[in-house]
């Protein structure tokens, strides 16, 4: 593959129970994984199913006695291992994921040390399951609250972060003492199953960490849903799949946590600093082209700097570079496929038709693949660039008149996943930070992910959280132990 130093971290087969398996479903045609700047063959991967999935759920099941049972200094020492190989094969890492997704590679190598820090960062937190004791209600009691693994983790990824979403759930599966089985997006399989090559290098069991690829979302989904060895379901993806799956989980009563979608307000308020505002706009909404569930959705500027703001944001956009994202100097790149530019492209003509007006893009770029950075004006908050989540480089800007009357409209949408504001009062900073329905808020601030923080939403964006030291929770168990006859 193109430019890729350790030739070894690109392959073709999903790796289950430590080693590498062809497919055995029989007729089944391997998956073509394409360039989406170039449309270009990658690679093929073997195409994993029922089979393939049913395997990794057992081999996770059997090593999960022998993972949990390791001191978390154990489990700690060889994760740590696995985040130091990471990051020594950062470029070439980055360079197979802006070959799959497509992100520009400086992006994309920004996202092999976003996932590898989560996997540092749950090393060192395993170490931190702490229990508790609680005053009993009779002398002759105590009551002690231990944590404990939860089992078999099963997970299903998405192409938007394709070594990030993986780590940042299985790092917090593995240093919790759970094991893993993640079922990754067909469109950007390599970069999972490099992941599990440098787990192996680092020296992580077998059967602790289990990649399958293929094609069959609805078979190998059920798999992950509804088998009765699987105690817990991770998921980050769209709203209505992500309730699909929970209501398959329902039949095991598995825990589940969701990061689903997410429909951002972004807010400039008359006393923002307007430079930042711009600077916070450019890498929340053009971040991944616009392919992130925490991107900006909707963008909300007071009357007073409509003007200023719209001007400054259309000259940053302007200097944007669309191209193939191996090409130095790109800084955004094509959409996942085809289909993402025609659903962009019909949410902004939409908007157009009910009477918003494009300044700048709104149009496809050098292949089907491409659509150009594009800012919307006149917008209102129920047209279809405002009132569904985009996934893609546009940027609608709503007008408003006070602070009350953009928090309703920044919170009348079923999404709550991240909402960004710019002010510099410190009394709307709070009254605004409080009044947003969302999971996570940006004040001042465009980039809020990292290890250290919960990244989470509420209403239908999903439960649950990722990162931070409440990332562990989801994949622990609380008992409760009751020491009684105790008085003399
Ligand atoms: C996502 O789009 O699901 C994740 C974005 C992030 O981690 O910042």
């Amino acid at each position: 593959m193109i430019g890729i130093k350790d030739s070894q971290l690109v392959k073709n087969f999903s790796y289950i129970n430590g080693s590498w398996h062809p497919s055995a479903t029989e007729g089944s045609s391997d998956i073509d994984v394409t360039n989406p700047a170039t449309g270009e063959l990658v690679a093929k991967v073997s195409n994993a199913g029922i089979a393939e999935t049913e395997l990794a759920v057992r081999a996770a099941k059997n090593s999960f006695k022998m993972w949990s049972a390791k001191s978390a200094n154990e489990r700690a020492t060889l994760m740590r291992n696995w985040f130091n190989l990471m990051m020594e094969h950062q470029d070439d890492l980055g360079r197979i994921l802006t070959l799959e997704q497509g992100k520009p590679l400086a992006e994309a190598k920004g996202e092999i040390a976003y996932g590898a820090a989560f996997i540092e960062w749950f090393a060192e937190e395993g170490k931190r399951v702490y229990g508790d004791t609680i005053p009993a209600p009779s002398t002759d009691k105590r009551i002690i609250v231990i944590k404990q693994p939860i089992g078999v983790v099963a997970a299903i990824t998405p192409w938007n972060f394709p070594n990030a979403m993986i780590a940042r759930k299985a790092a917090a599966a593995l240093s919790a003492g759970c094991t893993f089985v993640v079922r990754p997006a067909t469109q950007t399989p390599l970069s999972a199953l490099a992941m599990a090559e440098l787990a192996e290098r680092a020296g992580i069991p077998a059967g602790v960490f289990n990649v399958v690829v293929g094609d069959d979302a609805r078979g190998m989904g059920k798999v992950l849903t509804e088998h009765p060895d699987i105690a817990k379901f991770t998921f980050t993806g769209s709203t209505p799949v992500g309730k699909s799956l929970i209501s398959q989980c329902a039949s095991t009563v598995k825990k589940v946590s969701m990061e689903l979608g997410g429909n951002a307000p972004f807010i400039v308020f008359d006393d923002a600093d307007i430079d930042a505002a711009i600077a916070g706009a450019m890498v929340s909404k053009y971040r991944n082209a616009g392919q992130t569930c925490v991107c900006t959705n909707r963008i909300f500027v007071q009357e007073g700097v409509l003007a200023e703001f719209t001007e400054k944001f259309i000259a940053a956009v302007e200097e944007l570079k669309i191209g193939n994202g191996l090409i130095d100097g790109v800084t955004i790149g094509p959409m996942i496929n085809a289909n993402a530019v025609k659903d962009v492209a019909k949410l902004v003509d939409d908007s157009v038709a009910a009477g918003a007006k494009i300044v700048l893009g709104g149009k496809k770029g050098e292949n089907e693949n491409f659509y150009l950075p594009t800012i919307l004006t006149g917008v209102t908050n129920d047209m279809p660039a405002a009132s569904n989540e985009i996934f893609g480089p546009v940027s609608p800007i709503i007008t408003f008149k006070d602070e009350s009357e953009v928090i309703a409209m920044a919170n009348d949408t079923e999404y709550g996943l991240a909402a960004y504001f710019y002010s510099r009062d410190i009394g709307r900073i709070w009254r605004v930070a409080e009044g947003l329905e969302y999971g996570m808020v940006g004040i001042n601030e465009g980039l809020i992910s990292n290890a250290a923080a919960p990244f989470g939403g509420v209403k239908q964006s999903g439960n649950g959280r990722e990162g931070s030291k409440y990332g562990l929770d989801d994949f622990l168990e609380i008992k409760y132990l009751c020491m009684g006859g105790l008085d003399k």
